[in-house]
């Protein structure tokens, strides 16, 4: 490792060239020790940006930023671990009702979760809403929960997958979010040294994801499901819509309202199908029971209250004041709101799903700068849902938060992202394409 020099590698990426395991090796040493300055890491993962890797380089790049920190044994949990991950939406809050709804399936979900990254929010961030909701559990104590519960959600602490918690920083604010290697490494590293035996990647697709085409959609996939392969975990990635925001709330404390109404069966459409079809993928992939058969059992753990029971398990063993979601008064001053009617009668009809995102940043609910703090109650309520008729002067959204001022900023970006349409929109299906 004498020889090698950050300058070096950066330069070499920056000529399109493969890195070798060695070169990546020291870079990610360098990184997690502290002794690469912010601005070298960021240029070299601008030129992975741009430049990409090849599938050997980014398996193996994957696989040392696994190592970079604790990996985790879950072997004290009993049967099939299967964790699932998203590359991130808008209003996706769907770890939050398939948590549950695989812990009252007698199932077991061991989750590690991120923080909200560019305009697409994270599970850890939207359980943080939470009054006094620890997510940062002890190794201990988590696999305790699993085994009690059936399901417990931490953040990545700093012993997990340390490079990734330094490059998805950087990613954040250096607009190199977007790009194949870098989402497939980071969420592969995580599941990789989170333990899992099985995986189930949500990858999403469309003008709220990170990657806008199929092309891209299949590629990342592709990638993933090879990595899985090439560590010894089977992964099954499944590839969804994100033309729209999933559900009608976007912000941490709205969505997990959303989540919870979700739970008790009064959820959005899109919302509810996908949270029953990605845990059927779960359940089958870790018992010997049929994709139908854990359909059924999804729904009924919704229809039979079981997994809101489990939610509010899952909440209070990890210290979190569940009577706050359902009563935010009891803790959140009441925020300022701001409704937008409709100018004209026609089909709602969403256009730019990151629009919407970055509205919701603009309101509070999401960061900046890595060092921004979050306005928990920040965020959007959308009235209608795409495709839904409205008349002239009713109500389209809400926009919630602090801080009033901040709804100049984001309603240029809201009333970009739709139109009202005299034809009805094509409704797209939300279920895409399945990569084994
Ligand atoms: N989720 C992650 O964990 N990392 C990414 O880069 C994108 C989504």
């Amino acid at each position: 490792m004498k020889n090698l020099d950050i300058y070096d590698i950066i330069e070499k990426k920056a000529n399109k060239k493969k890195l070798s395991y060695e070169e990546l090796q020291f870079f990610i040493t360098k990184l997690c020790s502290g002794e690469l300055p912010d601005y070298q890491t960021a240029a070299l993962v601008m030129a992975i940006y741009i430049n990409s890797m090849e599938i050997d380089e980014l398996s193996g790049f994957t696989k040392i930023m696994a190592e970079s920190g604790e990996q985790i044994d879950l072997s004290e949990i009993q049967g099939i671990k299967v964790d699932k991950h998203s590359t991130g939406g808008i209003g996706d809050k769907t770890t939050l009702i398939i948590g549950p709804i695989i812990a009252a399936c007698g199932g077991k979900m061991a989750k590690m979760s991120g923080r909200g990254l560019g305009y697409s929010g994270g599970t850890i961030d939207k359980l943080e809403a939470i009054p006094s909701f620890r997510t940062g559990l002890e190794k201990n104590e988590f696999i305790h929960n699993v085994n009690e519960v059936g399901m417990a959600i931490t953040g990545q602490t700093a012993d997990i997958a340390l490079a990734d918690k330094k490059i998805y920083a950087i990613r954040d604010v250096t607009a190199t979010v977007s790009s194949i290697p870098l989402i497939a490494s980071s969420v592969m590293s995580k599941k990789l040294a989170s333990g899992a035996d099985k995986i189930v990647l949500d990858v999403k697709m469309g003008s709220g994801a990170f990657v806008k085409t199929m092309e891209e959609a299949v590629k990342l996939a592709e990638a993933m499901v090879e990595i899985g392969k090439q560590n010894g975990r089977e992964t099954v990635a499944i590839i969804t819509n994100m033309n729209k925001p999933l559900g009608n709330n976007v912000g941490n404390l709205l969505e997990v309202q959303e989540a919870v109404s979700t739970l008790r069966g009064e959820g959005p459409e899109d919302l509810t199908e996908l949270c029953i079809w990605l845990s059927a993928q779960m359940l089958s992939l870790a018992e010997a029971d049929t994709f139908d058969n854990c359909v059924k059992r999804a729904k009924s753990a919704l229809e039979s209250g079981k997994a809101l029971e489990k939610f509010k398990e899952f909440v209070q063993r990890q210290g979190g004041d569940y009577e706050v979601i359902e009563n935010p008064e009891r803790y959140y001053k009441r925020p300022e709101s701001y409704s937008y009617h409709a100018e004209q009668a026609g089909y709602f009809s969403i256009t730019s799903a990151e629009l919407i995102g970055k509205a919701g940043v603009l309101l509070g609910a999401g960061r900046l700068k890595k060092e921004d703090g979050i306005d928990y109650t920040a965020g959007i309520i959308f009235h209608k849902s795409h495709g839904g008729h409205a008349e002239k002067g009713e109500l389209l959204f809400t926009m919630y938060g602090e801080d009033a001022e901040k709804f100049d900023l984001a309603l240029p970006a809201l009333k970009e992202s739709f139109v009202l349409t005299q034809e009805e929109p094509v409704k797209e299906p939300l279920i895409l394409k399945i990569i084994r």
